[in-house]
């Protein structure tokens, strides 16, 4: 069936090798944004010889240069060895840089402005130290199974929220100069097999989920796409003619394909796909080039055609002239592999770090206005996660182990603290300016855990769950983690705790969701603090929180399901079918009627606000969409929030969008809107939704088309996707 289907994507049934450079797009003249990018590129590409130009799309081997990958410079056109860096969070392996908060934890604010600040500040360190091309930001794995090792490197479980979020970070990095990587594409949900395993997805699916936050990166004018370590539909990512034309031909990409590290898998096959870099060239040091010479004689042999060839290099050219990287960028100023971690460039962003860490808190249970808390005179803190690791915040290489405060996951998608404010640090401060008398147990150990609680007034009890990136295994966890259970026995030091103590606050910081059924039957647990995974400014953001300096307002990007197999999709061992097609997270639930703990969306705050007023705009015609139509105004949808409590709090409104009866089979709602506003006591603001003509669509697999069917369209704005204060109905004609 897949076969089929996925066949007509790119409007072309059978392409031979020699077609294929034309079939992956072959764009001599770009458009928009990128016109004079390719002018550039077109001068440049015609004084290159073949030799040259292959070393511009080769990577010259694992730790042959400073950076994760780095390709041969030309000095005829001025071009340096690109340097192409991780990670989505801070440049790897920098020393002099900041931590950022995870992508996890930046959709957990909701907030446009932070997601774009972070992306500035992330592509001004980026440049600062020589780095080309940012690898990242991460929109796949999506997040469809909650165990899947690397969900927090991305912004959340729903390709809308994901889809702004790329788009902000790209925009943020790429005005700061440096070349953003959307990554990694695609169907890369589990760490389990991903080198083996098929992601077997259907064309809708594709389309409506997994491929929607890429489209919203290439309409970002991202720099380059990584295709994935798994193959799709049967064929290996970078080598996958078919789902390379859908960013080239489908969404007019202009930017280039790199593989993710040694996941090209043949030198003709790859070419002919239209990948268009190879790194980190040879095998992880193998010295195995599958391009470089091989290349160089499949292009005399013909076997990949010159033209393709050219497109390659074109593609890579036309990115470094777009972001301005031509007109002076600063050398390379560190190394990842000898210890050089390169000059200061963290500025003053620790105060976007600081905010984002502070409003991705999601605030989940809060009895009796139990936070914030008020000068207490005891207060106890409890559990291994509320201090720095013993051996310091980066013992461990890539993050690999869970000793200390979680403020990062682990693998490539991470960067040396500078410094990590722990809970304890910041707490403690705190605690001194208010007179209250601190007594710990920083162990997960239940009796001295209970122990300290018993001594105090107030207990603060510190869990946490980690996961990561296959290649490093801890504590028994391979990448994707095993369960959904806090670690170190969290829900038994919990327990111990809130035996002993009738104002327990339990704070988490997780990769992804838990199941909390059992912290949350304790009696005495009077809050829970979800904290994410917040970066090295991890205790001041929460000492805000805590203390009530800002009121919480974040929102859960996922949804906290009451058992783990609720959620409909786990990490598998074979390849994964993907059987549960256009019903993941809160789309599963609300479909299957099953209840969560916690829905998408939500988040509690320290004030209250109400809607009211909604005005929808006058409906679009239905039909078939043009892509480049996609992105026009459908009208903008708005409602009136205003804050009915006593302090000032941001509320996130959302828009939730349910097709009418004559669409296919779909989610009852799917988020289509949000919209963050900041309110003092008393006052109202407007919250503003802008639909674009491909947020009221579905893809028809029939005719491969975005199509706004005819008929009445449920529109919901609230608090989350099921707290849905206002309904209102658009008629399409
Ligand atoms: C593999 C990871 O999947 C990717 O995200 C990363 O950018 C490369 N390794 C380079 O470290």
């Amino acid at each position: 069936m897949w076969t089929t289907i996925f066949l007509a994507f790119a409007g072309t049934v059978t392409l031979s090798a020699a077609q294929s450079s034309t079939a992956s797009g072959t764009a001599l003249a770009g458009t928009g944004a990128w016109a004079s990018a390719y002018t550039k590129a077109n001068a440049a590409l015609a004084k290159l010889s073949n030799s040259e130009k292959v070393g511009i799309v080769t990577g010259i081997g694992w730790e042959k240069g400073p950076c994760v990958g780095n390709v041969a410079a030309v000095s005829s056109i001025n071009f340096p060895s690109l340097c192409l860096q991780d990670s989505p969070l801070g440049v790897r392996y920098a020393t002099g840089v900041t931590a950022f908060p995870a992508g996890i934890q930046a959709g957990a604010t909701w907030d446009i402005s932070l997601m774009n600040q972070r992306g500035a500040a992330l592509g001004a360190e980026s440049k600062a130290l020589g780095v080309n091309v940012q690898l990242g930001p991460v929109a796949g794995p999506l997040g469809k199974s909650p165990e899947a090792g690397r969900n927090w490197e991305g912004f959340g479980s729903d390709p809308y929220l994901s889809g702004i979020a790329m788009q902000q970070t790209i925009t943020g990095m790429q005005a700061s100069g440096v070349q953003a990587c959307a990554k990694h594409y695609i169907g890369n949900e589990q760490e389990l097999n991903r080198n083996t395993m098929s992601s077997n997805i259907d064309d809708r699916t594709m389309h409506e989920l997994y491929l929607w936050p890429f489209a919203d990166s290439i309409a970002a004018n991202v720099a380059s796409i990584m295709c994935s370590y798994n193959k799709l539909n049967e064929t290996y990512s970078c080598e996958n003619l078919q789902s390379i034309n859908l960013l080239k031909k489908e969404l007019g990409f202009q930017g280039f394909v790199l593989s993710d590290w040694a996941a090209q898998h043949t030198t003709t096959g790859s070419a002919n796909a239209g990948m268009d870099m190879a790194q980190p060239g040879d095998n992880f040091g193998d010295g195995n080039f599958l391009w470089g010479q091989n290349l160089l004689s499949a292009i005399s042999s013909g076997t990949v055609p010159q033209s393709r060839l050219d497109d390659m290099v074109r593609r890579v050219l036309a990115s470094w002239y777009l972001v301005g990287q031509d007109s002076g960028y600063p050398q390379v100023s560190f190394s990842s592999w000898n210890g050089n971690g390169g000059p200061n460039v963290q500025g003053t962003h620790k105060t976007v770090a600081r905010a984002i860490a502070r409003d991705g808190i999601v605030l989940l249970k809060n009895v009796n206005s139990s936070l914030p808390l008020k000068k207490p005179t005891s207060l106890a803190i409890i559990g291994q996660d509320s201090i720095v690791n013993p051996s310091g915040p980066n013992a461990c290489t890539d993050r690999g182990c869970d000793t200390g405060t979680l403020a990062e996951g682990w693998g490539s998608g991470t960067a040396q603290f500078p410094y990590l404010v722990a809970p304890y640090d910041a707490i403690s401060t705190q605690a001194a300016t208010d007179g209250t008398k601190i007594v710990t147990s920083n162990t997960d150990s239940t009796s001295a855990g209970a122990s300290a609680a018993s001594a105090a007034a107030t207990a603060i009890v510190f869990i946490n769950a980690d996961s990561g990136e296959g290649y490093i295994t801890v504590e028994g966890v391979a990448g994707d983690r095993n369960n959904l259970d806090p670690w170190h026995s969290g829900n038994q030091l919990v327990a111990a705790v809130a035996a002993v103590n009738k104002a327990t606050v339990v704070v988490i910081h997780s990769v992804g969701p838990l199941i909390l059924e059992s912290i949350l039957a304790q009696p005495n647990v009077v809050a829970v603090v979800w904290a994410g995974i917040p970066g090295q400014e991890s205790g001041n953001g929460l000492v805000d929180v805590l203390y009530g300096s800002t009121s919480p307002s974040g929102k859960l990007p996922y949804t906290i399901a009451k058992s783990a197999s609720d959620y409909g999709s786990e990490p598998v061992s074979g390849d994964d079918s993907y059987p549960e097609g256009l019903y993941i997270d809160y789309r599963h639930f609300d479909h299957a009627n099953i209840a969560p703990r916690y829905e998408f969306g939500f988040g509690l705050s320290y004030t209250n606000f109400t809607y009211s007023a909604l005005t929808l705009p006058s409906p679009p015609a239905s039909g078939s969409l043009t892509f480049s139509s996609l992105y026009e105004s459908a009208g903008t949808v708005t409602a009136t929030i205003k804050n009915t409590g006593g302090v000032t709090g941001a509320e996130v409104a959302q828009l939730y969008i349910g097709l009418p009866s004559s669409a296919p089979a779909s989610p009852p709602r799917q988020l289509r809107g949000f919209d963050k506003l900041s309110l003092t006591p008393g006052s109202s603001g407007t919250a503003s939704f802008t639909l674009r003509k491909k947020d009221l669509g579905y893809w028809n697999v029939a005719t491969q088309q975005w199509v706004i069917p005819k008929g009445a369209f449920s529109v919901y704005v609230g608090a989350s996707s099921r707290d849905l204060r206002l309904t209102g109905t658009l008629n399409v004609s």
